[in-house]
């Protein structure tokens, strides 16, 4: 498609790459998923799914966008022909659909971060769920809605080395640094092995149990960010002698560390500032109303400001260099499909995005319904994408490697996994996601 464009480096792919995957999910998510229980049953079997599944499925997506160089609605369809039409579709509903809500949740962040700049945050419990109320509904929301579109758009308008790397390279680098400071001021407090003991006590019997299984599943998909098309599409501009398998295993350690040490300033938060009994039920504005009353407490001061100030700004610059990727999407598979510039496809694909999102800036009820199927649908593309590279079209996989001379042991090694290890587990997985949606629909 657009054969001009390309990465500046490959240092700058991975950490465009990197700030997909980190996000939201991140920090939001395995803060709102891991508080439903699981402890460390949970955590582990986010990891092992990370390994087992999503690092094979994301080196098969990188491949299948580098192989055909074509965007996510086309793609598939290029590769394997006409039937696998529908996946380029599904890519393209999936991301839209997460984008409409992530800009709305990234909406409530960047409320909270003014907020805390100006010291406005709510002082008690009460306050608290008001204020919750306050940044999730009417003129607050859409306007933290609209805002966080229009600076997704304009650095998606300003092109891959323009305005994608360009923010990536900074901003994941100061994300990692504050990440890391935040990590080790919580664990310096006094009561952080609380938060500890919380996210990593051990009960074996979560193991089996479907809750905790379909939330790691949906934590490890969403957080890689894979089958949907967004690495995908940053993998079209990549150099045909990049190390796919190597970059891969850069992006999805990168993800898993900042997962866990921001799951180690979260939990410690919320046992530093005695909030245990208000995030058991782990609800999606757990993160936006507990966390910035107890840091604006009498007790935190100066400290509380900075923190509150330091974790809300993390949370915006993750939130966008992610939603950034998902934007990809559908403005390269508009430029690919019907020829059209990328600021065009920009103001087309924000518009839309804008009018989907709606119901969740005004709802947020229908924000954690939308969530909780658009999850589902990612895990199935995820499937899908698996069946096309394992299974339909392998030697696509195998000639895109060996061409950029990756060795045929690892070549040999990542395709048997995509075939014998990931295609089982995300089929048992989705089951369970698929029962477990369907059980908690509420209508
Ligand atoms: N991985 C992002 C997060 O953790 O917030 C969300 C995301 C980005 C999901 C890109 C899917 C995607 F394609």
């Amino acid at each position: 498609m657009t054969g001009k464009e390309r990465w500046g480096s490959n240092l700058g792919f991975v950490l465009a790459a990197a700030g997909s995957a980190v996000g939201l999910g991140n920090l939001w998510g395995f803060a709102y998923r891991a508080s439903q229980g699981g402890g460390g049953a949970f955590v582990l079997l986010y990891i092992a799914i990370v390994l087992l599944v999503c690092l094979p499925l994301l080196v098969a997506e990188m491949v299948l966008g580098r192989n055909t160089g074509n965007s996510p609605l086309i793609a598939p369809r290029r590769a394997g022909g006409k039937a696998w039409a529908p996946l380029g579709w599904l890519f393209l509903l999936v991301s839209v659909g997460i984008l409409s809500y992530y800009i709305v949740l990234m909406g409530y962040a960047g409320t909270t971060l003014l907020k805390s700049v100006l010291g406005n945050l709510p002082l008690d419990k009460t306050e608290a769920s008001n204020y919750f109320s306050s940044i999730s509904t009417g003129e607050v929301s859409l306007r933290g809605q609209m805002f966080s579109l229009a600076i997704t758009g304009g650095v998606v308008a300003a092109g891959i080395r323009g305005g994608i790397e360009r923010l990536t390279k900074w901003g994941m680098p100061l994300l990692f640094l504050m990440l890391i400071c935040l990590a080790l001021w919580a664990s310096f407090q006094p009561n952080a092995h609380e938060g500890y003991a919380f996210l990593f006590g051990w009960d074996a019997s979560k193991l089996t149990d479907p809750e905790t299984i379909s939330n790691a599943f949906k934590q490890a998909f969403f957080s890689i960010g894979t089958g949907i098309g967004a690495i995908l599409a940053y993998s079209v501009y990549l150099d045909s002698r990049s190390a796919i398998p190597e970059e891969a295993v850069a992006v999805v350690t990168l993800d898993t560390a900042v997962g866990l040490i921001a799951g180690c300033v979260t939990f410690p938060l919320v046992a530093i500032l005695g909030l245990g009994d208000l995030v058991g039920e782990g609800s999606i504005g757990t993160l936006f109303s507990t966390l910035p009353h107890g840091l604006a407490g009498p007790s935190m001061n100066l400290t509380g400001w900075l923190v509150s100030v330091l974790f809300f700004a993390l949370i915006y610059i993750a939130a966008i260099t992610s939603a950034i990727s998902l934007l990809e999407v559908p403005v390269s598979s508009l430029m690919d499909q019907i020829g059209l510039s990328r600021s065009k496809a920009v103001w087309i694909s924000i518009v839309i995005t804008a009018l989907l999102g709606l119901p969740s800036a005004i709802d947020v009820n229908f924000l954690a319904q939308a969530d909780s199927i658009m999850n589902a649908l990612l895990i199935t593309s995820g499937l899908l994408l698996a069946i096309l590279m394992g299974w339909s079209v392998p030697s696509r996989f195998k000639n895109e490697l060996e061409d950029s001379k990756t060795s045929k042991l690892k070549i040999n090694g990542l395709l048997w996994t995509l075939r014998w290890i990931s295609t089982p587990i995300i089929t048992i997985g989705l089951t369970v996601v698929l029962e477990e949606t369907f059980r908690n629909w509420q209508f």
